[in-house]
């Protein structure tokens, strides 16, 4: 006996296409119109949008970072996720200074078990190579566990930054394994002398960490990085949390000369900005405090406009919550200190649905592919994940684009005492999410079991 979801508009990046779907244990068995009834649980899909579940590509739980950790665990992250219509995310593994690469790999594994509520898969965030490189060979290490994608961060001296030589001599390993390197791109060095100044001038408030990481820091390392990429071999790079026009522009023009180079954006900047949610008086701006920060309005336009024309794939999240009462108060009288990070794993479904595709920005077809289709593609998930089609997993979002919704921190379920989205009012959402078969949430309610989430061991092939 199977689950058919039936008579609803099946959506994938290429079509819409009224169909029933049959769920046989935790796959798709079938995608076909009238299919028979007979011998199972039907699941009454008309009205409804039948879309493959959510994957986020950028998350971090229970991550430690500016002096504390992120507040949500694998529970909590993932049950939030799992609400909005996500069924798989992406989180980071850090490898600590002076420890090996299987070390952190082990380290996140025993945060995800038992704990998460949906599957989930690690990227690899580099900052050590060890004594003589040796650790490079942990590159090839993390390939064979199902790790087929690293991090690299170009900021955050002293923490996590690594310089042009390691990330020359990650990329000659990855091009040669078909792996994919994700970039934080930023001129990480740069961005702390100007800190450094704004401090000693007196420049101590919230605001400052946004006026302190030009646009040009952001853009130049976005360049650095894909010149890196191209004397490695050609290295695939996938550069995270595009922020603004001129680091898009580099994407565009990496991309338009044939580079390996993918890209994502978050709804943050496709919704938020300096002019509209920065500058209130008081610590209020911490809520805001992320990195790259909040830009000019002006750019929101040119991001959708990238993400309409394939110059950008994939709307994550960067989900790394920090609480406002004692987290983000950490950084009183010193914006430095402000753990950098916000909330936004339950809302990136609802907010790219409606104001992409509610507002005639982007097409339904292409919503799928953003959130979903295209990380599975590029992460190396495909069509395990990221489809409605028979044989994939029965990962499948009932979504009811006319069911309305207001983001309240009050409402959420993610652990955090704010929303950067608080009194966004938005149609659509999730009505019904399967993860591999089974109904995990109704009506906005988890009634899943936690820690019944999979790791997933991904390909190298991609892109
Ligand atoms: O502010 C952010 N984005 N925090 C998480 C770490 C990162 O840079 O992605
Ligand atoms: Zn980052
Ligand atoms: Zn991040």
């Amino acid at each position: 006996m199977g689950t058919l979801i039936r008579a609803g508009k099946v959506v994938s990046a290429a079509a819409t296409t009224l169909a029933d779907v049959l769920i046989e244990g935790e796959t798709i068995a079938r995608v076909a119109p009238a299919i028979s009834a007979a011998g199972h649980t039907v699941v009454d899909a008309a009205g409804m949008l039948v879309l493959p579940g959510g994957i986020d590509a950028h998350t971090h739980l229970d991550m430690p970072f500016g002096g504390t950790v992120s507040a949500d665990d694998y529970e909590w992250g993932t049950r939030a996720a799992a609400i909005g219509g996500t069924t798989t995310v992406i989180d980071f593994a850090l490898q600590s200074m002076g420890h090996p690469m299987t070390e952190a790999f082990n380290t996140w594994c025993a945060k995800a078990e038992g704990k998460a509520c949906i599957d989930y898969a690690l990227h690899m965030a580099v900052t050590d190579l060890g004594p003589n490189d040796a650790w490079l060979d942990d590159v090839d290490a993390m390939v064979a566990e199902g790790i087929s994608s690293f991090k690299i961060f170009m900021a955050y001296p002293n923490v996590l930054m690594v310089n042009d030589a390691t990330i020359f001599k990650l990329m000659q390993r990855t091009a040669r394994l078909g792996a994919l390197v994700c970039v934080h791109a930023e001129n990480g060095t740069v961005i702390d002398v100007v800190v450094q100044q704004a401090l000693a001038a007196g420049n101590s408030g919230p605001l400052y960490h946004a006026l302190t990481r030009p646009v040009e820091a952001e853009a130049e390392a976005v360049h650095r990085v894909v010149a890196i990429s191209e004397m490695a071999g050609h290295a695939r790079v996938y550069i995270v949390h595009v922020s603004c026009e001129e680091s898009m522009s580099e994407v565009a023009a990496a991309r338009a000369r044939g580079l390996h180079v993918t890209g994502e954006t978050c709804p943050q900047y496709l919704l938020l900005s300096l002019e509209d949610n920065m500058g209130k008086p008081g610590f209020e701006d911490a809520k805001f405090v992320f990195t790259p920060p909040l830009r000019e309005k002006k750019n929101q336009a040119p991001l959708w406009q990238a993400l309409g024309d394939n110059v950008l794939q994939v709307v994550s999240t960067d989900h790394c919550p920090f609480r406002f009462a004692d987290q983000k108060t950490l950084g009183l009288g010193n914006f430095a200190k402000i753990p950098n990070g916000a909330p936004g794993i339950e809302n990136r479904m609802q907010l790219i649905f409606h104001h992409g595709v509610n507002a005639g920005r982007i097409s339904l077809e292409r919503f799928v592919e953003v959130t979903a289709e295209a990380p599975a593609r590029i992460f190396g998930m495909f069509p395990k994940k990221g489809v409605v089609a028979a044989g994939s997993d029965a990962d499948i979002v009932l979504w009811d684009p006319s069911a309305k919704y207001t983001i309240t921190a009050a409402s959420q379920s993610m652990h955090t005492d704010y929303s950067i989205f608080e009194g966004f009012a938005v149609k659509g959402n999730a009505r019904q999410v399967f993860s591999r078969g089974e109904c995990i949430v109704d009506g906005g309610k988890f009634i899943g079991r936690v820690g019944r989430g999979q790791f997933l061991r991904r390909e190298v092939a991609g892109q």
